[in-house]
Parts: structure tokens; sequence; C-alpha cells
């Protein structure tokens, strides 16, 4: 075999790509701790932490855990937690009436880490779906089955409030109702938390992907069922104009960070909102997505970290500022193993 023949080329793309050095030149897209928030998942009681099976690695915290963590999360540069409580079985109602208990646990947990960790940006769903017996978002109606839109954005609007109070830095309307993000941030406004931020899930959609989320919570299972359908609500996967619509009232109605969720397999809808919105975006990487990986990788099918920072760059190439992940903590870590070996 010869290596003579030349082809006369005017530009040849893998000169850049022939050393380290010139790949770091030529890097376009940058992740870096700044860009996380990790989800967190908070227990009542002082037990050990309870590992979560379809979501390895990660485990439900108790108060003295989470503040822990916290503290971890800061030392490698996470700015942001978002917190989903998991509730006892005998707090959950029809009516999830346990949301606007002004001791609720995610009222505590909140406290506390403003207690001990108060750099952290603390960020808290409204939704009433840890609370309700039947694992919905809202109240449902009862004479249509359906979700009551109105009547449970004014409880959301509540929930913003008690989640202010306790020291909150962001709530984040995860529920999909019509009107929620300016009845929120009227209602924040009203009751001098004009300083509290709203980040609209806006792009959520029905998705399969939720599934480990929802052991992880228990909102499957206290409703008896593996499939919780929330087509009503949330987003069909085949739209995405409709996406952009959600957006754009969120930005109208005054969130101050759009979201698009699950993150991997709607890239497109994030390149989409990007470019149609001058706020921060956010992409919420899901449960089920950070399952598969792990669940590949446990195979020895899939590499673990490359898979996992490949599935990350994806989404801040695709134009995501903000990204919440379960793979955060683990991420900023190997960063910061990479640079101390450097
Ligand atoms: C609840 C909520 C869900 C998630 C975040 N907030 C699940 C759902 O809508 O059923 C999913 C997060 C994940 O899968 O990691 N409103």
């Amino acid at each position: 075999m010869s290596t003579d023949y030349r082809l006369d080329l005017p530009r040849r793309p893998r000169r850049m790509r022939r050393t380290a050095a010139l790949r770091a030149l030529g890097n376009e897209t940058v992740l870096q701790p700044a860009n996380f928030i990790q989800p967190l998942f908070v227990i009542d009681g002082d037990g050990a932490p309870e590992p979560i099976e379809s979501m390895p690695g990660i485990s439900r915290l108790t108060i003295p855990h989470l503040v822990e963590e916290c503290r971890e999360l800061t030392a490698l540069g996470i700015p942001g937690v978002a917190l989903f409580p998991k509730l006892d079985a005998s707090l959950k109602s029809e009516d999830g009436r346990e949301a606007l208990n002004p001791d609720t646990l995610v009222l505590r947990a909140i406290r506390a880490i403003k207690a001990s960790v108060p750099e952290i940006a603390v960020i808290t769903d409204l939704a009433l779906d840890p609370y309700t017996t039947h694992g919905h978002d809202g109240l449902l109606d009862p004479t249509s089955g359906d979700l009551a839109n109105d009547a449970t954005v004014e409880i959301l609007a509540e929930m913003a409030v008690l989640a202010a109070h306790a020291g909150v830095d962001m709530v984040a309307p995860s529920d999909m109702m019509d009107g929620r993000v300016g009845a929120i941030r009227a209602s924040l406004d009203d009751n001098d938390f004009e300083q509290t931020a709203i980040m609209a899930y806006s792009a959520k959609f029905a998705s399969a992907y939720y599934g480990p989320f929802r052991d992880a919570v228990g909102s499957a299972s206290s409703a008896g069922t593996q499939q919780l359908d929330k087509r009503t609500y949330q987003l069909n996967p085949g739209n995405r104009r409709e996406a952009l619509m959600e957006a754009a009232l969120d930005e109208a109605e005054g969130a101050d960070v759009l979201m698009v969720k699950p993150a991997g397999p709607y890239l497109d809808v994030i390149r989409e909102v990007r470019e149609e919105t001058d706020l921060p975006l956010a992409a919420y990487q899901v449960s089920g997505e950070y399952a598969q990986i792990m669940a590949a990788a446990e195979k020895g099918w899939l590499d673990l970290e490359s898979c996992r920072d490949e599935s990350l760059l994806a989404i801040r190439r695709a134009g995501a500022d903000i990204l919440l992940s379960y793979f955060a903590k683990s991420y900023c870590q190997a960063l910061s193993s990479a640079s101390a070996t450097r």
C-alpha cells in the first residue's frame, strides 16, 4: 500500500483535529459546573440515604444529608439544586392539601439549606404530584375527571408564596396549567417577593422518560400504576410549534428562565426556543435519560463517563445555558479530578 497519493484540497478540516491542543483550540462548546442544577430527592426523618433502584447512584436524602450534599455541590462550583420531596403515603390526599402546610417537608428543606449553605440557589417545583394520591400535578375536576386548570393555578400561586417565605431563590412550575406563570408572578409580587424568580417548565412533554422519577417520588405507585397519563396537560411529543407557543406565553407572563424537558430527545426544541428568546434557557435531562445510560453502562454495553459527557455536551450545544441533570455532580467531580491531575 502506498501513501503517496495526494488530493488537491483547498480545505482539510482534519488539520485542526490532529493534536489535543489543536482540538482544544477548535472546540466550540464548553460545559462548566456553573451550567448545572443538581436535582435532589428529599425524605423526612434522620435515617440513612435511600437508594432509588431505577436511578443507580441517586438516593433520597434526609435534610441533614441534603445540607451536606449542598455543601459538596457548592465546593464543586455547582450553583443550584432543585428539590423534590417524597412524602409518606399518609400525607397524600385527593386534593394534595399537604402542599399548603407551612411546615411541609420541602419548606423545611429549603430553610435548612438556606441556613447552612446560603450561597447555593435553591429551586423547588410547583406542582401537586408529590402530594396527591392520584399522582397528577393538580386538582381533579370531579365532573370531567380532568385537571381543573384555574383551581390548580390558585394553589400553585399559594405554594410559590410559601416557598418564597422559606427562602427559595426560584420556583419552577412543572404542572403545565394554562396561565400559571402570570398568576404566580402576581402572587409573589403582591406578597413582596418581587425578587423570587420563576423558572418555567415551558415545553414539558408527556414523556415516558419520567418513569424513574415517578418511582423516586412515589407519584405512580401511590396511584397504583406504572403509567401516569398526563397528556391532557403535558405537550404532545410531536408538537414543536406548540412548544414554541408555550415558551412565548411563559415569557410574556413574566418567566425569568424557560425550560425544555426532557432534553436529549428534544434537542431540536431546545435549539428553536434558544433562537426565539433572549431569556436564559434550561433543559432537564430527566430520570429516564439518566437511567438508560446507567443501565447500559452496568451491562457493559456503553462507557458510562463518555456517554454521560456526550449526552450533556449535546444539550449544551443545542443551546441550553442551564442543565438540570442527575449527572451534574459526577460530571463536575470528573472535571475537577481531571484538572487536579493536569
Ligand atoms: C412533576 C415532575 C416530573 C418531573 C419533574 N417534575 C414528573 C411528571 O411530570 O410526572 C420529571 C423529572 C424526571 O423524570 O427526572 N411535575
